[in-house]
This record gives structure tokens, sequence and C-alpha cells, in this order.
């Protein structure tokens, strides 16, 4: 049996436990969750990629079945009806096949209306969808008390989805290698991606989030997803950050390379890398994860100071804001099923929200991290020119080297995260692991 198949039944398990709860919370007695329907864009008849409900996949790896519902009843068999429309003009979805089909009542149907007469009546249901899966009358309702508490505990991985998340981690890493031996060669950031997507075996379809390929300077633009045709006169840097996908469960890695392995920015990267490791560490039970952030402007703003970058203690670097001129994001967030996972401030499985630090407007997760999660920890220095302008017209000029600055911009930017699990006991880099077993 695959690892896979071993582990679902308890992972079918509490996802049926937790939705007893949250039933009960909302009052309802049916959980129906349309796989979504295809988007189209506008004034014209092509669609968007499709995107599967999240409240979906969550219960079994079809990632590309619109039309398609699920039905949970506490106490009986969880009903798939399955949309397989008669269709000679787009592949239709091949008949249910894997370990999880022995765990649900399946009923297949040819055109999506005709789900209705399977659906359980509306009033005693929590609808959970997009408001274009509506059938007539039988519409999403996405009730706040169930929505909250199925949120809040999808947090909490179960060991499947852990086993997922290692997976989609093998195939980015696999992918990685092979986009800085492109880097290597000189291809440029388009070539970089292609060379990606062909290894990860994914396009834009399947994969978690766009990709990041950026040569020299474009590594100071956080979401820089243009990709040049041309690769720069000079190479010397590169900041990729991808993932990839499996059955639904994302993986996001950022790595970062000088092209001049002696170099002084390949020093600063090591300097990182070696801070990112000691915050990996910090993933652990009973931890903050907003002292996580905190701790990490410490240590960046420590690094700047050792190369020269700022003249002032790391201290009055994060008081002063200027910490955050080079580090203007967040230390990362919770991964899952989506790259940036739901329920990021929830401060309770019935709602409620956890403040973000005075100051820190990116930071996407301010829960207490507990056994289960899986977070990414994603430290990065840059040297963007819009934020440093404000750092002068903010008065604190002075606390700056300009020419080391100057001496740096050329490369960009540096990011290095990884995907981390907290355990009972010591943190689960999944990212670490998929190098050392690609090594
Ligand atoms: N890839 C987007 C992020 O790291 O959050
Ligand atoms: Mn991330
Ligand atoms: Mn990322």
């Amino acid at each position: 049996m695959s690892n896979a198949a071993q582990l679902y039944p308890q992972h079918l398990a509490e996802l049926q436990r937790r939705t007893a709860d949250a039933l009960a919370r909302g009052g309802f007695d049916h959980l129906v969750v349309p796989s979504g329907t295809l988007h189209y864009q506008a004034f014209d008849d092509r669609d968007y990629p499709y995107a599967v409900n999240p409240q979906f996949k969550a219960w079994l790896p079809l990632t590309r079945t619109p039309g398609s519902w699920l039905v949970i009843t506490p106490g009986q068999k969880p009903k798939l009806i399955f949309l397989q429309p008669f269709d000679y003009w787009h592949v239709v979805p091949s008949a249910p096949s894997g370990y999880w089909v022995e765990h649900f009542d399946i009923v297949v149907i040819r055109q999506p209306e005709e789900a209705l007469q399977h659906l359980p009546g509306v009033a005693r249901s929590a609808v959970l969808g997009e408001v274009q899966s509506a059938l007539k009358d039988y519409a999403p309702n996405n009730p706040p008390a169930v929505v909250n508490y199925l949120e809040y505990h999808r947090g909490y991985k179960t060991p499947y989805e852990i086993a997922m998340m290692r997976e989609a981690t093998r195939i980015g890493v696999r992918a990685h290698r092979a986009a800085e031996r492109a880097f290597r060669a000189g291809a440029s950031e388009f070539g970089i991606h292609l060379v990606y997507c062909q290894a990860a075996g994914q396009d834009a379809n399947d994969l978690p989030y766009s990709n990041i390929i950026a040569l020299n300077e474009h590594g100071a633009v956080l979401h820089y997803t243009d990709r040049d045709r041309v690769p720069p006169k000079h190479l010397h840097s590169f900041l990729i950050d991808a993932g990839a996908s499996h059955h639904g469960y994302a993986s996001d890695i950022t790595r970062t390379y000088a092209f001049d392995a002696g170099s002084e920015f390949q020093a600063m990267v090591d300097a990182v890398d070696a801070a990112q490791q000691t915050m990996c560490d910090q993933v652990r039970a009973s931890t903050d994860y907003k002292q996580i952030h905190l701790d990490a402007h410490l240590a960046l703003a420590g690094i700047l100071k050792d190369f020269g970058v700022i003249k002032v203690s790391p201290e009055a670097a994060l008081a002063t804001g200027v910490s955050s001129a080079f580090f203007p994001h967040g230390i990362g967030h919770g991964i899952g099923l989506q790259v940036h996972d739901v329920a990021g401030f929830a401060a309770s499985d019935a709602g409620g929200t956890i403040a973000k630090p005075d100051g820190h407007p990116y930071l996407r997760l301010t829960r207490v991290l507990e056994p289960g999660m899986v977070v990414t920890i994603e430290p990065g220095l840059y040297f963007i020119d819009m934020l440093l302008d404000e750092v002068k017209k903010n008065g604190y000029a002075d606390s700056v080297d300009w020419a080391r600055v100057d001496a740096f911009k050329p490369f960009g930017g540096i990011r290095i995260e990884d995907d981390v699990a907290c355990t009972e006991a010591a943190p689960i880099n999944l990212t670490r692991e998929g190098f050392a077993a690609a090594a």
C-alpha cells in the first residue's frame, strides 16, 4: 500500500470529526462543497486556469473536476457528486480511481444541474464555495461559524497532509536544481522558467503560484513575475522563488545564488542562510510566530551591520524602521492547500483576530505555533530604491553607508525560504530534507 493510501483514512476521519463540530457550531446537518466552476475572461470565450475550491480539495486529491460536489453528513459515508460531461471539446475527467475512492459514495452526473437532485435541502446545509457555483436557488451561504472553525483547524496538518507537502517539496527541489544549472549556464529568466517547468512537470495550471525568476537587480522586486527573454550582459545573482503542487498541496521555496562564489554577495547570502536556519529552529510549540518575525529583523540588521551597510545597532535599526527598508515583508506564512494558508490571524476557531505588531503590516501569520502547523521561514534583504528614499525622507540617512548600498544594488536582493513543520519536539524542515535527499 502506498504511503498516501495508508495515511488517508486517518486524514478523512479527522476531517469528519472537525466537520461534525463545525456543523454543530453553525446549527447545520450537512456540509456541501462545490468544486467550483470555470471563470471566463471579459468579452471573451476563453477561460482562466481553473482553481479548485480549497474546501473541496481538502477532502480528496481532485484538482481538475469543475462542477462536482461533496456532501458530508456526520455519521454517513461522504458523497461525491462527480461531473463527467459528454464533451468532445475538452478532456473529460476520467472515472474516479485511487486510494480515496472506496471511502466515498460516488454518483456520476453528466450535466452540472443534475447535481441538484443529489444535494440535501439547502436550509439545513452549510454550503461552502464561490457565488458562481450556485445552481438556481442552491447557492453557497458560507456560514462564518462553519468556515471559521474549519479554516482555523486547517492550520493543523494531518500526517497525510505532511506527506503530500513532502512530495510537493521533492518536485520543487528537483526543479530548483535544474534552474540553478540553467542560471550558471547563462540562460535568460524566461529560459530558466521553462527549465523549471520542464523539470517539475508543471506549468501555470499546476504551480501553486507564479514563479519568481529574477536575475541581478530584479531580485529587489519582491513579486517579480516579468521574465526577460534575453540574459543580462553581466550575471551577478539569481533569486528564485518557485514551488510545486502535489494532490492539491503546495511547496514554497526560495534560493539565492551569486554567480561568483568568491564574491562578497555570496558571503552575505551565506550569512542570511545561517541566520535563516536559526529562525527555522524557532518553529517550536508555544513559540509566538510574531516573535520569530521581530527576532528576524534583529538578525538581518546584524548582518547589514557586519557588512557595513548600516552604521547603527540592530535594535536602533528596528526601532527607527531602517531594518524594514531592507526587510520589507513578513517572515512567512502558513502553507498547505494554499500557498498562503488561511486563518493566519485567527484568534480561535470561533473567530477573532490577532493583531500584527505595529509597523509590520505585511506579516501574514500572528498565531502561536503548535504541533502540526507548517509555516514558511523566508527572511530577505533587498536594495530597493523606493524604500531607501523613505529612510532618507524620515531623517535616518546617517544610519546607512550609501556607498555600501550602491555596491550591493546590482545584486538586487537575497531571500531564503523553507517550509517547516512544527512538532512536539524539534521542527522538521521539509525543504532542507528535500535538498539533502536530492544531493
Ligand atoms: N512565493 C510567495 C511567498 O513566498 O510568499
Ligand atoms: Mn512564502
Ligand atoms: Mn515563496
